[in-house]
């Protein structure tokens, strides 16, 4: 998740330009704005796995829509990073399922091996952790994710050697 552009005066690559419009092609034309959150999620991919204040103001632009409903949204939802995370962004579910399978001692583990707390980043960059509300693995807990990818049916053991084998 390295920062392709400067996140102080980001815009859109030309690649990301032709996404966002074959992501307007699946809604109304007279209904542009409900595609706020797939247009988020591009800005949050093309933008180094973050948006910054000058990345929600660009959307808002891009979406003519004011910032502060833009702002609404990042904020409301956990997919959306409005601080800068590490290379890794290790999500722990430690909602009802995977709390019952003993989550804490995979959060326990993290904390251990990265030396971080939930909520920080290392001091090199490379992880974040933080602790996610259910992402819909429950059959398989406890879980977690990193990046695009789901690990399941963890235990404190597999996640050290997870972050481990990372390169
Ligand atoms: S409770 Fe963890 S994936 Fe659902």
């Amino acid at each position: 998740m390295e920062a392709k552009i400067d996140t102080t005066s980001p815009r859109f690559s030309p690649e990301a330009l032709a996404k966002a419009e074959e992501i307007f092609k699946r809604y109304p034309p007279e209904h542009r704005e409900a595609a706020l959150m797939p247009i988020l999620h591009l800005a949050q991919r093309e933008f180094g796995g973050w948006l910054a204040p000058e990345a929600i103001e660009y959307v808002a632009g891009f979406m003519k829509l004011a910032p502060i409903r833009v702002y609404e949204v990042a904020s409301f939802y956990t997919m959306y990073n409005l601080k800068k995370v590490g290379k890794y962004h290790i999500q722990v579910c430690t909602n009802i399922s995977c709390w019952l399978c003993q989550s804490d001692a995979i959060v326990r583990a993290l904390e251990r091996r990265l030396q971080i707390k939930v909520g920080e980043t290392t001091g090199d960059g490379r992880f974040t952790l933080v602790e996610v509300e259910c992402l819909g693995a429950c059959v398989n807990a406890p879980m977690l994710q990193i990046n695009d990818d789901y690990h399941e049916n963890l235990t404190p053991e597999k996640v050290v050697g997870l972050i481990d084998q990372l390169p």
